[in-house]
């Protein structure tokens, strides 16, 4: 028992954040479940057979404009990553704190490399410049994070989408009380220990957090967001289109100011490796490193 306790500890290193290490060494930084979660079969099983559905309802929703530029929030298994590039055929930028997580989605876009920028660094504490992309894609990050780390994601989404923008969200819907799978005990005991953190995010309301992140940085939302629900409302996928709506007020600018970070961008263009030179005040910061050999 100590020893598993103690397990987590060894994944501590160049800056993967504490929950991360604790609650997820064995989905997203364990070099064995990395290989043994990337096959679709068993992303499929986790997602109780709505994988194809949630990847078109979220494409569906995609910023195809030419010359719009997508932020992948974090990477996934499966096919997300490559599906965005050609569906979009756009720029995607794709950040994860985990290299190795980084290096496999790397792995799945070789023919667009190009057009696939890969970024390691927290989502809590982006390095990209405020209003820097058209859309950002959030897909199935929020209930992972504890809620002050959600909050720090919420923030910076908010920053780094541009005015005229939008937010794409999917993720698990509200907390589902009529749903049958809901209603069998074992499962929601299990999935609560799996998921330390979903029962927190199922009672969030998602438009209300990134509503009020927005205004931090004098944009809104330009409507209700269009939702798409799907497995009997378990899981949704959530447009939020986004404005800028006002002048900033000088209290939100600084505001804004103090929680922006200041970075250079590392970046992955079909070269060898990036460096980080990374600060963001009162915030982890990760440090200069090469990661990807
Ligand atoms: C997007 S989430 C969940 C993905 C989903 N379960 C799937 O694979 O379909 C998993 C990713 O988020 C990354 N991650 C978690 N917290 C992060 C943070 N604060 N900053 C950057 N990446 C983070 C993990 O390293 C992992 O690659």
């Amino acid at each position: 028992m100590q020893i598993s306790m103690r397990l987590y500890k060894t994944f501590l290193k160049g800056g993967i954040p504490e929950y991360l290490a604790r609650y997820y060494w064995w989905a997203y930084l364990w070099d064995k479940s990395i290989w043994f979660f990337d096959h679709q079969p068993i992303i499929n099983a986790i997602l109780f057979g709505q994988y194809d559905t949630l990847l078109r309802n979220t494409l569906a929703r995609v910023e195809t404009r030419p010359g719009a530029r997508l932020l992948q929030l974090t990477c996934v298994y499966g096919k997300l990553t490559p599906s965005l590039l050609h569906h979009a055929g756009n720029e995607v930028h794709l950040c994860d704190v985990a290299a190795e997580q980084l290096r496999l989605a790397r792995g799945k876009a070789t023919d667009v490399a190009d057009r696939c920028h890969l970024a390691r660094m927290n989502a809590e504490a982006l390095g990209y410049a405020n209003d820097a992309f058209d859309q950002v894609v959030v897909f199935f990050l929020f209930h992972e994070l504890p809620p002050q780390a959600r909050q720090h994601v919420y923030d910076e989404v908010a920053r780094v989408v541009r005015p005229g923008g939008s937010v794409l969200v999917t993720e698990y819907a509200e907390t589902p009380h009529h749903h049958w799978l809901y209603k069998i005990a074992p499962f929601r005991w299990v999935i609560g220990r799996l998921e330390p953190f979903l029962p927190g995010f199922w009672r969030e309301n998602v438009t209300e957090k990134l509503g009020a992140a927005l205004a931090t940085f004098a944009k809104s939302l330009s409507a209700e967001p269009q939702v798409e629900y799907c497995f009997s409302r378990f899981y949704r996928v959530m447009r939020f289109d986004v404005h800028g709506d006002r002048q900033a007020e000088p209290e939100d600018l600084k505001k804004a100011a103090n929680t922006t970070a200041t970075s250079v961008l590392m970046q992955h263009d079909g070269g060898p490796l990036g460096t980080a030179t990374f600060h963001r005040a009162s915030r982890r910061c990760l440090t200069s490193k090469k990661f990807l050999a």
